[in-house]
């Protein structure tokens, strides 16, 4: 098959004659058939014509580095499977492709990445659902792990599916040694006490407590950020970014982390349950300090906009590039649920 879609660092080279605008094509093809390296987009059209295709296709990697549920022991593979493909929005994946768009990586050279720092997301709710946490019995429109299984069964879920994250970044087949430890390293870093499990521990701490809006900031830099820079540094690792747009990519990140993380609590606070698929009013239940629940909710649309304002200045320098970061990070201050 004659390529259509070309990648070369920064520059895409596309067949006018040959151009083929996802979804629909794509979709169908994905829907009967595994994945192929299908690389044929008109990257001039409107990212959200591809959501769907990535979406599927980091679905897809999930599937595949899952183990079966028929695998001993069935119930804990079982409980992992339902963990991470019970639907969810995808958007950490979403942001390392288009990420990828931005820089001119390769997707298929992308898809390792996508599917392990989905894997600690999904254990990261796994383990904010649990009783000990946040104590929901609702995730994405299902009953939470722990409440579908058991308890000790939703911590070894969770449990199992941290490692497999670095085993998928560890067994990548075409990506140098060098770069899967920077990987390895970068989620790793984002994962742990200096990352999300520290923001998580904070969030607990810090029930009932009166926090000021930067320590605040902070908690959702790192319980909600970490993951979301470590999706778009991981396709700037892959991407051979110069010094200048690897510090405009963290910087956009940083701000979008916090930002995903305020419209979450600010849909928690006005969202229906059947809508966001969490139990609304969470927070306030459970007395969370949290940017609305502290200094209300009009506040905190207006730090959002002005955090996705900001965002979107230090993505500049990548012009029309950038198109795809632009439309998921509207996406995220923006969205439903
Ligand atoms: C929910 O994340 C947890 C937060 C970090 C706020 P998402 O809103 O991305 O959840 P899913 O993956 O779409 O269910
Ligand atoms: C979540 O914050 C963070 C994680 C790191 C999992 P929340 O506790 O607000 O997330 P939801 O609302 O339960 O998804
Ligand atoms: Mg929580
Ligand atoms: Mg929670
Ligand atoms: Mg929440």
């Amino acid at each position: 098959m004659v390529p259509v879609f070309c990648l070369t660092k920064g520059t895409r080279i596309i067949a006018q004659s040959q151009r083929r605008t996802c979804p629909q094509a794509t979709k169908s093809v994905y829907a009967t058939s595994h994945i192929s390296n299908v690389t044929e987009f008109d990257l001039s059209a409107p990212f959200n014509e591809r959501i769907d295709y990535y979406t599927d296709r980091a679905t897809d990697q999930l599937h595949k580095a899952l183990p079966p549920s028929s695998q001993v022991p069935e119930r804990l593979h079982e409980a992992m499977r339902y963990a991470v493909l019970n639907g969810g929005k995808r958007v950490r994946p979403l942001l390392v492709y288009a990420t990828g768009e931005c820089l001119g990586v390769p997707e298929s050279r992308l898809d390792t990445a996508a599917t392990a720092i989905e894997l600690i997301h999904a254990f990261s709710l796994v383990h904010d659902d649990l009783p000990a946490m946040d104590d929901d019995d609702l995730r994405r429109g299902k009953p939470t792990v722990h409440k579908q299984y058991d308890e000790a069964t939703a911590i070894l879920a969770a449990d199992a599916l941290q490692p497999l994250a670095f085993s998928v970044l560890a067994n990548t087949a075409d990506i140098s040694p060098d770069t899967k430890l920077r990987l390895i390293r970068l989620v790793a870093a984002a994962s742990g006490s200096i990352g999300m499990t520290g923001g998580q521990s904070i969030d607990l701490a810090a029930e009932g407590c009166r926090l000021s809006a930067s320590t605040i900031e902070h908690m959702y830099s790192l319980k909600t950020g970490a993951l979301i820079e470590a999706s778009i540094v991981s396709a700037a690792i892959l991407g051979e970014v110069s010094a200048d747009q690897d510090k405009a990519l963290a910087l956009f990140a940083h701000r979008i982390g916090i930002a995903f993380q305020i419209k979450d609590d600010i849909l928690d606070v006005e969202g229906e349950t059947e809508i966001i698929g969490k139990p609304a009013g969470s927070d306030e239940r459970l007395g969370k300090a949290t940017f609305p629940g502290l200094f209300g909710v009009a506040a905190a649309r207006a730090r959002c906009t002005e955090l996705f304002e900001d965002a979107l200045q230090h993505i500049e320098i990548f012009g029309s590039d950038a198109e795809p970061l632009r439309w998921l990070a509207r996406y995220i201050v923006e969205r439903g649920h």
